[in-house]
């Protein structure tokens, strides 16, 4: 009787060891891939930590100009008895205000009209 030589390619433990073989690295991937994200985020706190975050006043005036005028105008800033006497002060107002407002602004945005606010009408330091 002859044998018939199969392809070594088309025997099944051959596939399995394949199928194995692949969900090896699928499993490595993902553990790379977690590492990764795992890495990513410590960067990203540390970065958070170290790096205040640079607030830019053009975008702050410009989301006050569009969204902050319609109940009072800047004259409210400079008024005599004005009740804003802290830079913490000041960003509590701008975080009601804009709450009342119902804008859903990201903090970063706050932060930029507070630096708006502050260089352009309050110049606290701290
Ligand atoms: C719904 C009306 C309304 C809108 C819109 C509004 N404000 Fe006000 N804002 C007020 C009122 C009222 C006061 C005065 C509060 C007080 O004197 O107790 C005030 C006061 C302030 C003050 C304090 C002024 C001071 O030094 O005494 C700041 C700063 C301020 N608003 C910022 C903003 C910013 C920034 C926005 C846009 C996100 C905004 N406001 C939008 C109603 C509004």
């Amino acid at each position: 009787m002859t044998r018939i030589r199969r392809h070594p390619y088309a025997s099944h433990t051959y596939q399995l060891k394949l199928v194995k073989l692949n969900a090896l690295a699928i499993d490595m991937d993902l553990r790379t891939a977690k590492r990764l994200v795992g890495l990513v985020g410590v960067i990203m706190t540390f970065c958070m930590q170290t790096t205040p975050y640079a607030a830019d006043v053009r975008h702050g005036q410009d989301l006050h100009d569009q969204n902050c005028l319609h109940c009072h105008d800047t004259s409210q800033y400079t008024r005599p008895n004005h009740r804003i006497k802290t830079l913490e002060g000041l960003r509590k107002q701008v975080e009601r205000c804009e709450l009342s407002l119902e804008l859903q602004w990201f903090e970063e945005d706050i932060e930029d009209v507070v630096a708006y606010l502050n260089a352009t009408y309050y110049q606290f330091n701290n």
